[in-house]
């Protein structure tokens, strides 16, 4: 008895509820700046969709990513968490974020995302675009990084990111890198046939050693000499088009590599589709996240946006986004839903100032009124991003929320959006709702304490104080060491600021900055001046807190057996949609010998342990 009036009165709760949940589209930029977009102050072009979607809600002009590379902060954005709690930060002496779909480094199975969370209570879940949170583990599709594991029902995009396709490469590197490609293609084909079901490949082995060496050499061979910089991990364009240009339905591989032309109406024509699918079910609410890959690198748009902002190239690619995320905005419209769905929209961080065109055009955005970008963990260029959030008759239209909040912030406002309270006591969130504050039932902000990570480190804490209306203070612990100071980045030959090393310099003193009166940083308030004194010792007590409260762990992506490609995690049954096979290439018979000649070296030693042993 008592059993039936329970389920009866569950029934009852959650069908009521199910009319109150909103739908939730969440719209994610790459690379955006704070500057590019004509509702935050950029006077050189309109993005009026965008501008649209800031006026019928409250726009986020203090909002803060957790991490200035995208791998990172995109963990913030679906966890809730800093980077650093999930292995997702920057890796020391690794690459900076995952590398290869075919690498076992990303998001841990053990982590919640708001998709999972979403996806627990009743919503029907998608994720279109870029994920770059890592893939498999075991074999390839298991996905256990991937969206699908990570509480999406339906993926379709690109596993990694969109990267710069293998034309923009000098002929003469296409030229010498070609037979490295043919040749892996070969290597992982035999591999892939002795191991059968494809299942591990091992120092046993004798075709994945082959492989796992091949793999080795060539990131020496095809790397070292086509940039300054000697990272092991570094591969070029060419490998790339084979190794990590995959656009993939669910785990299935629909184009390789992927063809750019058209990508972006692909990608919207997906999302429109599952509006409108999900609008006429009507039965449950549901969340979809489209993540764009504009305006990363490479450029290109339908020719309809080719110097359609009569600015450059990268304003073209602006625009075009810009179109995509009206045209999503008039499906929900026209599927009769968008006034009851909560639209989010936001950069995953600052805009990449280092890019520069062949032509000499510049190929990123701008950060402005802040200084730096990209890769640069501790500048408010690399960190404050351009935010807006539309919930109609729940937000007020035109509201500006001036006070911190965090991308970090995204989850738990979904969650009290949506209702949920799915009980997980457990997992530790950074986040803080910002329901109350973009509703306008709250002035304060969702964090007075912020710390700014680079990787493992800390460059920068952010500190509102109750006591100063208004005030923000930044106290810069580390920051970059720009090769040009008159260029806030570290240069167009390195392309991006590392975290670690010679990029960055610790300062004897930290400096404290205003951002309200001061949000280039230019002007750092003195020692002398009474500020620095009150000010100044609250901070590092925080930053205490702080470091006592979160525990690092190890980077996905620091070490070799997870970063780099690994032949079990290779598709066999769909290689042959690789397109890169027809190419006419030769000049195989040096490696051959050079293959034949590698063993797989002893324990212990050497690049013993960039092998797997099982
Ligand atoms: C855009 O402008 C460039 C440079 O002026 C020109 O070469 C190109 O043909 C133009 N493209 C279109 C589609 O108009
Ligand atoms: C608008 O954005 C473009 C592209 O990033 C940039 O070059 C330009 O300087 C910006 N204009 C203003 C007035 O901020
Ligand atoms: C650290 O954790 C304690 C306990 O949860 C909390 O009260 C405090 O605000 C946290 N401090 C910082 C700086 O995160």
């Amino acid at each position: 008895m008592l059993l039936l009036i329970t389920a009866s009165a569950l029934l009852c709760w959650s069908s009521s509820l199910a009319g109150d949940r909103p739908n939730i589209v969440v719209l994610l930029a790459d690379d955006l700046g704070y500057g590019d977009l004509s509702c935050f102050g950029n006077r050189s072009f309109s993005t009026s969709h965008l501008d649209r979607l800031a006026a019928s809600g409250a726009r986020l002009t203090h909002h803060v990513a957790a991490a200035a590379v995208c791998a990172p902060s995109r963990t913030a954005l679906l966890t809730g968490r800093y980077p650093v709690r999930t292995g997702m930060q920057e890796s020391r002496g690794g690459p900076p974020v995952v590398r290869n779909v075919f690498g076992a480094g990303g998001l841990p199975q053990t982590e919640r995302t708001f998709g999972r969370r979403l996806q627990d209570a009743g919503y029907r879940t998608q994720f279109v675009g870029k994920w770059h949170q890592g893939w498999s583990c075991r074999v390839w599709d298991d996905q256990c990084h991937g969206p699908r594991e990570h509480g999406f029902q339906t993926f379709f995009g690109l596993p990694l990111t969109l990267q710069e396709e293998e034309d923009v490469d000098p002929p003469s590197r296409r030229e010498r890198d070609g037979p490295f490609v043919k040749h892996v293609l070969s290597e992982v084909l035999r591999a892939g046939a002795e191991a059968g079901d494809g299942s591990k490949g091992s120092c046993e082995r004798p075709s994945a050693t082959k492989l796992w060496h091949l793999w080795l050499d060539m990131t020496r061979a095809t790397y070292y000499d086509a940039t300054p910089r000697r990272e092991w991990w570094g591969h070029t364009l060419v490998m790339d088009k084979f190794l990590n240009h995959m656009l993939v339905r669910n785990g299935e591989i629909k184009s390789w590599p992927y063809q750019l032309v058209g990508l972006t109406q692909r990608l919207l024509d997906e999302s429109q589709r599952f509006i409108r699918g999900q609008a006429a079910r009507g039965d449950a609410p549901f969340l979809l996240v489209h993540s764009f890959l504009h305006p990363h690198t490479p450029l290109f748009t339908a020719p309809v946006f080719a110097n359609a902002s009569g600015h450059s190239r990268y304003a073209d690619n602006v625009l075009e986004m810009d179109w995509a995320v009206g045209q999503l905005l008039d499906t929900l419209q026209e599927a009769g839903v968008a006034d009851n769905t909560l639209v989010y929209f936001a950069s995953d961080h600052g805009a990449h100032l280092e890019l520069v065109g062949r032509d000499g055009q510049r190929e990123g955005g701008t950060n402005a009124p802040f200084a730096g970008g990209k890769g640069q963990g501790g500048a408010e260029g690399g960190i404050r991003v351009p935010a807006m959030v539309r919930w109609p008759g729940r937000i007020p239209a035109g509201r500006a929320v001036d006070v911190p909040t965090s991308a970090m912030d995204l989850l738990p406002t979904l969650l009290d959006a949506a209702g949920v309270d799915d009980g997980d006591e457990d997992t530790v969130l950074d986040g803080v709702s910002m329901l109350p504050l973009l509703e306008g039932r709250s002035d304060a902000p969702t964090h007075r304490f912020l710390a700014h990570y680079c990787g493992d480190d800390i460059h920068a804490v952010r500190y509102a104080p109750e006591t100063e209306l208004g005030a923000v203070y930044k106290l810069r612990l580390a920051v970059p060491r720009y090769p040009d100071p008159e260029v806030e980045h570290c240069g167009v030959q390195d392309g991006l600021c590392s975290c670690y090393g010679e990029d960055v310099l610790w300062l004897p003193t930290p400096r404290l900055y205003e951002l309200t009166t001061d949000p280039a940083e230019r002007d750092p308030i003195p020692e002398s001046d009474p500020r620095y004194g009150r000010i100044v010792p609250k901070m590092l007590e925080l930053l205490k807190q702080h470091r006592q409260n979160v525990t690092v762990a190890p980077a996905q992506v620091a070490r070799f057996e997870l970063a780099a490609v690994r032949p079990e995690l290779v598709p066999w049954d769909q290689l042959g949609k690789f397109r890169g096979l027809e190419w006419d290439m030769h000049g195989l018979d040096d490696w051959n010998e050079f293959i034949a000649g590698q063993t797989c070296p002893a324990s212990g030693q050497g690049v013993s342990e960039h092998c797997v042993r099982h």
